[in-house]
């Protein structure tokens, strides 16, 4: 798209975003949808280590916005983007303007950072002239052209903006050499005239890319612009070029100018402002010395910045009055979406959440288990077991079931590779499968005939017990239905080979705990089991559940009604998965570091039949 010479920006213009301002953008859609674009005026951002499509706001809908790798994919897939707005650093802007300068496409760049060389900056105007381009900034917020296109922060909150009327277009062109104060004067305008139509903040740099005469002999060009308003600052020789346009007439139009920091001649030594330029020091650099020569040179200045906005009233009443100055269509502002966040935080609006957690929060600074910051449980040095009971069970959990959990897990870590987890976890790593994949493979495994019968076993011991049942008559019931009892029964251990992790359990209790009553019954179950056969243990699975559900009951820590809850809901078997995986990744990455081909199961040893 052609647009004249003197027209920067319009509602059509699109930017190439360099490095990512994600709030930067956001502001600029944001705008974007305030005065009724149709077109988002960010094309695509270039930032080479988020390569894809990144979400952004445009009025209340969700667009996707492009992140490419290199400005030249940036332009050969946005050729109109003819503005390159680099959010980069001091650092790296000189070679990402550089590149946008000699980029065909690129009409305008404008370099965000402060603190370039001032030697890296000269290279970057001579470019740009040699290149005829414009170059906004360093140092710059940017600029506004009202109702078309918002270069990144510039303008302020959107409240102002809109109070400044920087929605539509009005008639004044401005030019600052402050952000800042450009967001000031945008205010200050629009409360005395009908707005500006452009607003451009040169950057605060000693050599701006692009001058105070440069934009407003532009502007001068532009029919929309009927008067010219400029705000300079002590330090640099700007100004002096304003008058220069004027007398060589590239500027014709009344042109209301202020050059702060007169307050300078009050100190006895040389003054530096916030910007690098802003340096008092130089007599004809001085703020009174500038506005007497602009004065002299036909320019409208006030008598301080208090009278600022009454001369430009009075330029701009009487440009109307001659009527060289059109009425503006006065369009309401888009109204922006409130953020969901901010009016939540509110208390503005309300909605029903889809998730609850009573467990965990990492909303504040630190997250915390059960309302415990991470680190107490660092400094205090609590265990897994404690950790277990605040996430599981809500309670700080006392020594000796914390003990008791952290001994589970010891004990179930692992149990060597042929058990049916192991083995599915080997031969899913052994396929090429990753970690998570194969640990879940050997955690699917886990059930009731294999490291998944506790919470079965705690059940139906805990209701045998409260039916009052005798274990001959419970184990008469199972078998008249049919079902093996959970906790009972091993492949390889038995009254001969007893597995050593139930004794460890069972001296844990005897030590421990103050009743075993679910613990005693299954016990006498096991007598009755394995005096049919001797494999008809209690299990490891059996031990621990009937162990625990005597923590729950008689521990004095659980009311009645929560350890019905626990053993109802089955929490158990989350105590075997837990501490087996750990054996299951040992095992995954075994196979892994020994570089283990794909399995594949013997034919000898299948029947096949
Ligand atoms: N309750 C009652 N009888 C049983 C039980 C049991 N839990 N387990 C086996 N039996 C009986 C069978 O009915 C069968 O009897 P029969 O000879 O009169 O027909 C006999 O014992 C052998 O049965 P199998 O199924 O061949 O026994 P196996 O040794 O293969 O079973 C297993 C081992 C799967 C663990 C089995 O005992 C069982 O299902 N137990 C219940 C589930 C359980 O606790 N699993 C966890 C084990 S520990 C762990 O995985 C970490
Ligand atoms: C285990 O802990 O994995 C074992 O008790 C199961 C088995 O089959 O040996």
């Amino acid at each position: 798209m052609i647009r004249p010479d003197y027209l920067l920006f319009d509602r059509t213009s699109q930017a190439i975003i360099n490095n990512f301002p994600k709030k930067a953008v956001q502001r600029m859609l944001d705008f974007d949808h305030v005065a009724g674009r149709e077109l988002p005026s960010v094309a695509c951002i270039v930032y080479p280590s988020s390569v894809g499509l990144e979400k952004f706001f445009f009025g209340s809908a969700e667009i996707l916005i492009p992140v490419v790798k290199t400005i030249a994919e940036a332009t050969d897939q946005f050729p109109d983007a003819d503005v390159f707005i680099d959010f980069a650093s001091y650092r790296s802007a000189y070679y990402s303007a550089r590149e946008a300068l000699e980029n065909e496409h690129i009409r305008t760049v404008v370099i965000i950072a402060e603190g370039i060389a001032e030697r890296r900056t000269r290279e970057l105007i001579k470019l740009a002239h040699d290149r005829d381009k414009w170059l906004i900034g360093p140092s710059t917020v940017g600029g506004v052209s009202a109702g078309a296109f918002r270069i990144g922060d510039s303008g302020g909150a959107m409240e102002c903006m809109i109070a400044s009327q920087l929605h539509r277009p009005g008639h004044v062109g401005l030019v600052t050499k402050s952000g800042g104060l450009s967001s000031e004067c945008y205010n200050l305008i629009a409360n005395h005239t009908d707005g500006i139509f452009e607003g451009i903040a040169i950057g605060g740099d000693l050599y701006p890319g692009s001058s105070f005469a440069d934009h407003l002999s532009r502007m001068n060009r532009n029919p929309e612009i009927k008067m010219l308003v400029c705000l300079g600052e002590v330090g640099g020789s700007g100004e002096y070029e304003i008058i220069e346009a004027i007398k060589d007439g590239r500027i014709t139009k009344p042109v209301v100018a202020w050059v702060t920091g007169s307050c300078a001649s009050l100190f006895t030594t040389e003054v530096q402002f916030g910007h690098a330029g802003a340096k008092s020091g130089v007599e004809s650099e001085s703020s009174q010395a500038k506005n007497a020569a602009m004065k002299a040179a036909g320019v409208i200045v006030p008598h301080s910045f208090d009278d600022f906005g009454d001369r430009i009233k009075e330029v701009f009443d009487e440009l109307k009055a001659e009527g060289n100055i059109p009425d503006v269509v006065d369009i309401a502002p888009h109204e922006l979406p409130e953020e969901f966040a901010k009016m939540t935080k509110a208390g503005k609006v309300r909605r029903a959440s889809s998730i609850v957690c009573t467990i965990s929060d990492d909303r504040g600074e630190e997250a915390t288990y059960n309302k415990i910051p991470i680190s107490q449980f660092v400094s205090e040095s609590k265990g897994i077991g404690s950790v277990i009971g605040h996430l599981w069970f809500k309670k700080e959990l006392p020594a000796e079931i914390s003990g008791f959990i952290e001994k589970v897990l010891v004990l179930t870590a692992d149990h060597g590779p042929a058990v049916s987890g192991a083995h599915n976890a080997i031969v899913t790593a052994r396929a090429g499968k990753d970690l998570i994949s194969s640990l879940v493979s050997g955690l699917l495994t886990i059930g009731p005939r294999f490291g998944g019968a506790l919470d079965e076993a705690a059940q139906y011991f805990a209701d045998a017990l409260d039916r009052g049942i005798s274990p001959e008559v419970f184990i008469k019931e199972m078998k008249d239905k049919g079902i093996p009892i959970p906790g009972i029964g091993h492949r390889i251990k038995s009254t001969k080979n007893p597995d050593t992790r139930v004794t460890l359990v069972k001296e844990y209790a005897a030590k421990h705990f103050k009743k075993t009553p679910t613990l005693n019954y299954a016990l006498q179950v096991e007598q009755l089991t394995t005096a049919k056969k001797s494999n008809l243990i209690l299990n490891v699975d059996g031990v621990i559940a009937a162990c625990f559900v005597d923590i729950l009951r008689y521990s004095g820590v659980f009311t009645p009604a929560e350890a019905n809850e626990y053993i109802e809901i089955g929490i158990l078997n989350g105590l075997f998965a837990l501490g087996r995986s750990i054996g299951l990744i040992g095992h995954i990455l075994d196979q892994k570091r020994l570089k283990q081909g794909l399995y594949r199961h013997a034919w000898d040893d299948i029947a096949y039949i």
